[in-house]
């Protein structure tokens, strides 16, 4: 083969670059990428004639056409002088092929900065000389660490305007390089170049205005970058659809991980029944493998149900399976992210509901820090805990980028919120149902009892705890093993790190349910006596048990009636201003709407309510 073979061949082997352009609103990503792409000789002559008049320079420069108009599709950026989406330019070198995307720098499109992060290899970072490091730059260098960007080019821009300064570039590197170096928590490799995108110093070609800068122009750094391809992902393909022909079924999808060939046993996901690949087409031509990035139609040996949202894998230990992901969360939802919002999360083909269990610390990017947070706002970065509803396998997002990230989508409106990489993989809760050798009718027989929740819901001074008080000692005497679980006694131990807000109060009745339903495993009749003043509340608590199990007593008096009594004089502070977030007085009480037992404790004596609940369960 001749020299001019060999070469032609290396570079057709070598792969696509992905990179990206990101950075602050003003900084000139657009004027970058014009810059790049003229002087690399990406730019047609009719392109250039079309932007001929646009040059709003001063001075020498007077006619220069403005770069940024180069870029595809951006009519709007023409009008209105910012660019709205992510754009996606194809040009090559003869060393090798490019694919950049251009991401908007305004804050409200900060989502598309995240997208088109979430498809590069290396990002160039944009800062503008004269000003250096602003709130937007530090967002998205947190966005580009979190999706592990790991190479990355900060292109010191407006070099021009700083007098080609070595002072003022050597201010503007060290201020960058401390802020990368407190959002990376992962090795990270970084070069600085200083160019003036509006001139072309140092974008494609060496400046002649810098002498003081030995190092290379951005194209030839971007020409050298190595992409770390060392680590082989498992192979993964997500079934999309489902096809039938001739009686014969296949399945269709893009494989997200790994490669895979005709012949190879493979599992499928979450089944985990085995099988063998008999056929394999890609665009209509049978192959005799497939990788990452292919769509692909697939024939099984065997006839076993496959549906939508399976995984086709080969190896069940490359993945972890699991229900609780501890991840990081980038939130662009208006709403914010917190505790208790029950999502959609996407992975891929397969959407599974969740719900956010903890939001611990986010970003915060004036300091560049993590600190603690409950709550996520709109565009902020942050650490937390997810519970899906279903185990799902996947993978850290360190060991593969497609298996270790998702999409939160919102159930009421269908849009994307948020984006997820997950940090570790976890089983809590239903996916792996434990069984016990001894079990609830095993020591419910032993006591000789139904064992079962009575929920007794009402006012404060509505008679639940003299009730209860009275209910358990009958029941005692009767040779019944109980148990009282009341608000007053919990909130001084299990919960007493909560107050009274309906978070707090939601997360009370969770636990008080939690903890009745093990007692009722235990075999135990469970008296509980909580005010729980929220329907959707006690409507979770009555799901964790079956049919004859719970048994909800509302135990009702006017509040009139209950500022009288005050048992505890706490009616009377609220009155003083003392307490706030009072039930039936600054905080509502939604009274049940079906419950098995009524009591109305301002016509009848404790004694008499006592029976009352006494025949009903008898009769039960
Ligand atoms: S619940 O609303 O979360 O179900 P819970 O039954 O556990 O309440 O506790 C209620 C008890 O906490 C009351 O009986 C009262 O003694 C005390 N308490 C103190 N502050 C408040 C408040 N703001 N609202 C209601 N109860 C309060």
């Amino acid at each position: 083969m001749s020299d001019t073979n060999l070469r032609v061949s290396n570079y057709l082997e070598t792969p696509v670059l992905r990179i990206m352009t990101c950075g602050s609103v003003d900084d000139g990503k657009s004027t970058f990428l014009g810059r790049l792409l003229l002087d690399s000789g990406n730019v047609f002559n009719d392109q250039l004639k079309a932007i001929e008049n646009t040059g709003r320079g001063t001075g020498s420069n007077r006619n220069a056409p403005e770069l940024a108009f180069l870029i595809d599709g951006l009519k709007a950026e023409i009008e209105q002088g910012i660019t709205i989406d992510v754009s996606y330019r194809y040009f090559f070198t003869q060393k090798r092929k490019f694919i950049v995307a251009d991401a908007p720098g305004h804050a409200q499109y900060t989502r598309n900065m995240a997208v088109a992060a979430s498809n590069s290899d290396a990002a160039i970072v944009l800062v503008d000389a004269t000003s250096g490091v602003k709130v937007q730059t530090k967002r998205h260098l947190s966005i580009l660490s979190m999706l592990r960007i790991d190479r990355l080019i900060i292109a010191v821009n407006k070099m021009d305007l700083a007098g080609f300064s070595r002072k003022q570039f050597r201010k503007i590197k060290d201020e960058t390089a401390r802020t990368i170096q407190s959002v990376y928590d992962h090795p990270c490799s970084f070069e600085f170049v200083p160019i003036s995108a509006k001139e072309g110093d140092n974008v494609v070609r060496r400046s002649a205005n810098m002498p003081w800068y030995g190092g290379k122009s951005v194209l030839e750094l971007l020409e050298e970058l190595e992409v770390d391809d060392s680590k082989a992902s498992p192979f993964c393909l997500p079934v999309q659809f489902v096809a039938r022909d001739s009686g014969k079924r296949y399945y269709a999808g893009t494989v997200i991980s790994g490669s895979f060939s005709a012949g190879d046993d493979i599992i499928v996901l979450p089944s985990s029944k085995r099988t063998t690949v008999k056929r394999l087409s890609v665009a209509g031509r049978d192959v005799t493998g497939a990788e990452e990035g292919d769509p692909v139609m697939v024939e099984l040996a065997d006839d076993i149900d496959v549906s939508r949202g399976d995984r086709l894998v080969k190896s069940e230990k490359d993945l972890a399976q699991g229900n609780t992901l501890s991840c990081r969360l980038f939130w662009f939802g208006e709403k914010p992210a917190a505790a208790g919002n029950v999502c959609e999360m996407k992975f891929y083909s397969r959407r599974i509901r969740g719900t956010i269990s903890q939001i611990r610390e986010k970003f915060d990017l004036d300091t560049v820090r993590r600190i603690p947070a409950d709550v996520l706002n709109q565009n902020e970065i942050g650490f937390g805990r997810i519970v899906l509803s279903a185990a799902h396998f996947c993978l850290p997002f360190n060991d593969s980028k497609d298996l270790g990230s998702f999409l939160v989508v919102d159930l009421g409106s269908g849009d994307t919120v948020g984006l997820g990489t997950i940090d570790s993989v976890e089983s809590t809760g239903p996916t792996f149902p434990y069984a016990t050798i001894v079990n609830k009718s095993m020591r419910a027989s032993m006591k000789s009892q139904h064992p079962m929740l009575i929920w007794m819901t009402g006012l404060s001074g509505a008679g639940k705890s003299t009730i209860g008080n009275l209910l358990e000692q009958r029941m005692y005497e009767s040779g019944y093993h109980t148990y009282l679980l009341d608000g007053d006694i919990l909130r001084n131990g299990l919960n007493g790190d909560l107050g009274f807000d309906a978070a707090s109060r939601r997360e009370n009745i969770r636990r008080a349910g939690e903890a009745a339903k093990l007692l009722v495993d235990a075999g135990l009749i469970v008296i509980a006596s909580f005010i729980s003043p929220f329907m959707k509340d006690r409507s979770l608590v009555r799901s964790l048990f079956a049919k004859g199990e719970f048994c909800e007593v509302y135990v009702s008096a006017p509040i009139e009636e209950c500022i009288r009594r005050d048992p505890k004089g706490l009616y009377e502070k609220v009155r003083r201003g003392e307490i706030a977030e009072f039930t039936g007085i600054t905080s509502p009480y939604e009274p049940p709407v079906n419950p098995e037992i009524t009591i109305d404790t301002s016509r009848c004596t404790p004694q008499e309510a006592v029976e009352q609940i006494l025949n009903y369960l008898a009769e039960d």
